[in-house]
């Protein structure tokens, strides 16, 4: 008696050990299937992404090219034109001054047409690289935007070109976008440095601040932390230490990418 019952025991307890056992099992493969579908929808994900920033780069390029050759080409044409017509006309004669006013409009749509073209795609950091691009581009701000930017540069600088001064110039630009649309900020500090293994760059508001681990994640904040990850290097938002809110991004580039001209 005693033993038919030690010995049911024993099947019991080892029919449970082995259930425990195929379950874990099951999960450890059912796991390990889900891991490796989550590494191949990020990799696509991250492919996706690059694919975007190459496809947008592209294009603004192409505009950019295109607003300054083709219509610059026909707005200085025009404008020529007009000069000339002007001379014939009599002088102190209403027509010439209006001639004059006209010429005058055509001089000011070319100058925004090439600032359009600049903005879209600087031509300087390709010909100059990103720490001019910067000196030109930050007063742009605060002249468009309204607010006013602190520049800060340090250390040793050392030429940043390529696909790398792309990437870098494009996340300084998403991030102050972001601080004039978002923060409700009218400040803002950017500091450029150059470290001897790396360049930091950081785009500071005292704003209202968010939390880029549950906000709502645009295609922004996206793109720059796929363009930080084309250069080898991190892209943070954290929250400034000066005030209780505003946002600090900060950009890591290591120097050997930028020097291999990376992404
Ligand atoms: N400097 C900032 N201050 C406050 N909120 C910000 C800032 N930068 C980003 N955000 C928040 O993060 C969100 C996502 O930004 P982003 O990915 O660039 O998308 P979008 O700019 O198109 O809204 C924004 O909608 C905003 O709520
Ligand atoms: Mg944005």
């Amino acid at each position: 008696m005693l033993h038919r019952v030690q010995r049911q025991v024993y099947l019991f307890l080892t029919a449970t050990l082995i259930a425990i056992f195929l379950t874990s099992l099951y999960l450890i493969r059912s796991n390990r299937r889900l891991f490796a579908q989550l590494a191949t929808l990020s990799e696509q994900r991250s492919e996706l992404a690059q694919k975007l920033i190459a496809t947008q780069e592209s294009t603004l390029r192409h505009v950019s090219r295109e607003l300054h050759d083709e219509f610059g080409q026909i707005l200085t044409a025009v404008g020529a034109m007009l000069t000339r017509a002007g001379k014939h006309a009599p002088e102190g004669s209403p027509l010439r001054a209006e001639l004059r006013e006209v010429c005058e409009i055509t001089q000011g749509t070319l100058d925004k047409v090439r600032s359009l073209s600049q903005a879209l795609h600087p031509v300087m950091l390709e010909e100059t690289g990103l720490e001019s691009t910067l000196d030109w581009y930050l007063p742009v701000v605060e002249r468009q935007a309204g607010i006013h930017v602190s520049y800060e540069k340090s250390g040793a600088p050392f030429p940043v070109d390529g696909n790398a001064a792309i990437h870098v110039y494009r996340v300084v630009q998403e991030a102050l976008n972001n601080l004039t649309r978002h923060s409700g900020a009218s400040e803002a500090w950017v500091r450029l440095r150059f470290l001897p293994e790396l360049l930091e760059i950081e785009i500071e508001d005292h704003g209202r601040g968010f939390d880029a681990t549950s906000a709502r994640q645009g295609i922004g904040l996206v793109a720059m932390r796929e363009r930080a990850e084309l250069l080898g290097g991190s892209v943070e938002f954290l929250k400034t230490a000066q005030s209780a809110s505003g946002t600090l991004v900060r950009l890591r580039v290591p120097r050997e990418k930028i020097d291999s001209h990376a992404g």
